[in-house]
């Protein structure tokens, strides 16, 4: 008889934001006419660049065409969009990152989940709490956190470093030593961010401890702020101790695209193994390329014509959040983030728990959030609204916010 994963049976519920989904679906069914206003999960509103549909036609033209076709992508990613990253997001940046130490994929929800693969069952990993749920679930999955105190919505093994108001959302360095340290910055769902000073400790811990740091640079375009770092490799020593997940989803409307890439500098070692070589090696046995089309339009995103359409996309959202931090604060509430992030941390009101303001939120202003709760225990009595819905719900919903 098979057997199955037992891991899989540990996760509790479903994942945070199928969950949210399944509520919404239901609240819609039994109130029809409401105008529901979705500003949950981090899901683009805005059409794709101008640039970038171009390159995409050409691409598509390109495929129905004998002599331009494309089968198989390399599966570690084109040249052209290994390069245009490199120089692009790297050495123009003063960063020293080549094109052959950037591996291209469908996107760094994936990457993020996938990249607990290369390093050994009993690796102790340490994230942020809240934090991103992928990071944890993946290595549920794996068999690598424990068992799950449902009171505490903990796991045993895991190292969990708290970021909330009261430490200015800052992680501190743990008691006990990870091996593997999640962060993700500008952050996902705090919106809020360190500095490059305060993001060189961490690199400097992570050698000195023989810790791997997975940086998830998701929200690197929105940063605004001049000491806020674009990359982790503008720290020194960032090389010999950092993977980097980036993604097209948020800087470029990417969700329904699907594109990312991630960097694993060569000179990111075990002892004498290579992890460059290890990812290659899973990369070229489990992923057949994102495709070429796609990949086009990716190159796009770095095209003048490009990079200009996608700033003004980028301010668009954060617009966004602006009028949602200003008129949270006019409603008397407490905020973070939305100011290098497209996210804002709320702080819920008179006591409620994430879920009882979810509920409420919902019922009486027919506006959807993420229960701060969802990310972790230490986001309880937070909740986190996106940016990335359009200007006119957005404003809508601060109204029936404040009118609230
Ligand atoms: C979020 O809402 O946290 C993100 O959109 C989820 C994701 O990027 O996978």
């Amino acid at each position: 008889m098979f057997q199955i994963n037992e891991n899989y049976q540990k996760l509790p519920g479903s994942y945070l934001f199928s969950t949210i989904g399944k509520k919404v679906a239901a609240f819609q069914e039994a109130n029809p006419d409401k105008d529901i206003i979705r500003l949950g999960i981090g899901d683009v509103t805005q059409p794709i660049a101008p640039a970038i549909i171009e390159a995409l036609h050409k691409a598509v033209d390109e495929m129905g065409n004998a002599a331009t076709f494309r089968g198989y992508a390399p599966d570690l990613g084109y040249e052209f969009l290994r390069s245009a990253i490199a120089k692009n997001d790297y050495q123009a940046r003063g960063c020293d990152i080549a094109a052959d130490e950037i591996f291209v994929s469908d996107g760094a929800k994936s990457d993020s989940a996938n990249i607990q693969e290369i390093f050994a069952a009993d690796s102790k990993i340490a994230v942020c709490d809240p934090v991103y749920p992928v990071y944890v679930d993946s290595n549920v999955m794996a068999g690598r956190t424990g068992t799950y105190d449902a009171e505490k919505g903990v796991w045993s093994n895991v190292i969990y470093m708290p970021c909330t108001a009261e430490n200015n959302f800052i992680p501190e360095f743990p008691k006990e030593t990870p091996d593997l340290i999640y962060l993700c910055l500008p952050n996902n769902p705090t919106g809020t961010t360190l500095t490059k000073e305060q993001l060189q400790q961490w690199v400097d811990y992570a050698n000195k401890n023989g810790a791997v740091i997975i940086y998830d640079a998701a929200y690197e375009a929105y940063i605004s702020e001049a000491d806020v770092p674009h990359t982790i490799y503008e720290c020194e020593g960032a090389k010999t101790c950092a993977i980097e997940l980036r993604s097209f989803s948020k800087n470029a409307g990417f969700t329904g695209v699907r594109l990312g890439c991630t960097v694993v500098p060569k000179e990111l070692k075990c002892g004498d193994v290579s992890l460059h070589g290890m990812w290659a090696r899973r990369h070229g046995t489990k992923f057949n390329g994102a495709p070429y089309i796609v990949q086009r339009a990716g190159e796009a995103v770095y095209s003048e014509a490009g990079k200009a359409q996608l700033k003004e996309q980028v301010a668009y959202y954060m617009n966004n959040a602006k009028v949602i931090k200003e008129g949270l604060k006019e409603a008397g509430y407490t905020v973070f983030g939305g100011v290098n992030a497209p996210y804002i941390w709320l702080k819920t009101p008179d006591q409620m728990t994430s879920w009882e303001f979810f509920d409420y939120l919902l019922e009486n202003a027919n506006v959807v959030g993420t229960p701060g709760s969802g990310f972790g225990p230490s986001g309880e009595g937070y909740f986190r609204l996106t940016a990335f819905g359009n200007y006119e719900n957005t404003v809508k919903a601060l109204e029936r916010i404040k009118a609230l």
